[in-house]
């Protein structure tokens, strides 16, 4: 790997990459796969290089976050590689107390609650954002021809951990304050929509080549509640990088009823396993990308059962305008990594149209 000293960021020339060709609704030299989650504890390289050494601490050691990055992309041929991060890593390295405990989740220090909390919060400076920046610098000069991919949480889904004070099943405390102080409300997604911005910003600059953004959990809101209280603070983030002309992917699990009010706002469709491609497709008039819809407990069958699943998402998936091929949510721990292998040397068989 080259230093960090002589790696200034590169902007790779990838126009022929199947992923960013299907991203942008073009037609691809093969059906392009990666998967949410590719790297993490369902390899037993990523665990023992994990072994002593916290999630956080992990995320902010430029060397570790690219040969993590790097793992999934060597032993299954994805293509694309994904960051590896969290969408709580800008908030701790804006100032927040966070921390990612194994087998729960992030849990915040001290849960944002009320106007006081808000007007407290700090938000992400460009500079603090180094660590991570360069490991994208150490990525681009490893990856070759993969496009790598970066990420960020939307505001809703990062509120939900700081008010919530940690994971939570039904966001009943931010739903409450949601509805009972939307002033209150709306000042915290707006800053978290400016951290992410700079997140997502200093990510591009530094040569991702995709952004994705998660709203893991607005899939708990009706579309009514998504469009007036979490849409507006997911587009300030988005809207503003269309110009930097890298695809953008916006996901959720659980937004069957939310795909058209979120396709407005973005360029690639992530869909859940819930709803098949090419209903998503009619869902969001016919103009997006789509990627997702293989369930991830899909991988724990038997293996006839995992090529069917992966022949009717691929087909259905020829509905939209491009097709990534993924999971509807991220990997699973105990997911056996060859069983994700086969699927992807299944996906590079079959046809793109
Ligand atoms: O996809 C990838 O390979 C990139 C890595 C990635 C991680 N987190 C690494 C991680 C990505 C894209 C995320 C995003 C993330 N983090 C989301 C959005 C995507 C989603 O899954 O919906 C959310 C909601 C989080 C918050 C979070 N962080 C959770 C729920 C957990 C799991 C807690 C647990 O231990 O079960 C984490 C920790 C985490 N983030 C791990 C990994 C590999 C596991 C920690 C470990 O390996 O010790």
């Amino acid at each position: 790997l080259p230093d960090l000293e002589t790696a200034g960021a590169v902007r790779r020339d990838l126009r022929a990459a199947p992923f960013l060709v299907a991203a942008r609704g073009g037609t691809p030299s093969r059906v392009p796969v990666w998967f949410m989650r590719q790297a993490g504890r369902s390899l037993p390289e990523y665990r023992a290089l994990r072994a002593g050494t916290g999630m956080i601490q992990a995320c902010l050691d430029p060397e570790l976050t690219c040969e993590i990055t790097l793992q999934p992309v060597r032993r299954h041929g994805v293509d694309a590689a994904i960051l590896f991060s969290d969408i709580v890593v800008p908030l701790y390295l804006s100032g927040i107390g966070v921390d990612i405990v194994a087998g729960v989740g992030p849990v915040v220090a001290r849960p944002v609650r009320t106007a006081a909390d808000v007007e407290a919060l700090p938000t992400l400076h460009p500079e603090q954002v180094t660590p991570v920046t360069d490991a994208i610098r150490l990525l681009t000069r490893a990856l070759g021809e993969t496009p790598l991919i970066g990420f960020a949480g939307a505001p809703f889904t990062l509120a939900s951990y700081l008010v919530e004070g940690g994971p939570s099943r039904n966001h009943e405390k931010t739903k409450a304050l949601m509805r009972s102080a939307p002033a209150v409300w709306h000042a915290l997604l707006a800053k978290l929509a400016d951290s992410t911005s700079v997140f997502l910003r200093a990510q591009i600059a530094a040569g991702v080549d995709a952004v994705q953004l998660f709203d893991s959990w607005a899939g708990a809101l009706t579309e009514r509640d998504y469009r007036s209280f979490v849409a507006p603070h997911s587009a300030a983030v988005l809207g503003p990088l269309a110009a930097a002309g890298v695809p953008r992917i916006h996901f959720g699990v659980g937004t069957g009823e939310l795909l058209g009010a979120m396709s407005e706002i973005t360029d690639v469709i992530g869909v859940d396993w819930r709803v098949p491609l090419d209903e998503a497709v009619r869902r969001t008039g016919g103009t997006h990308p789509v990627q997702g819809n293989l369930d991830p407990a899909v991988l724990f069958a038997d293996a006839a059962s995992v090529e069917s699943e992966v022949r009717r998402i691929a087909a259905e998936g020829r509905a939209a305008p491009g097709h990534v091929f993924n999971l509807g949510h991220g990997v699973l721990p105990e997911t056996d990594p060859d069983v994700v292998t086969r699927v992807v040397d299944l996906v590079h068989t079959l046809p793109v149209r």
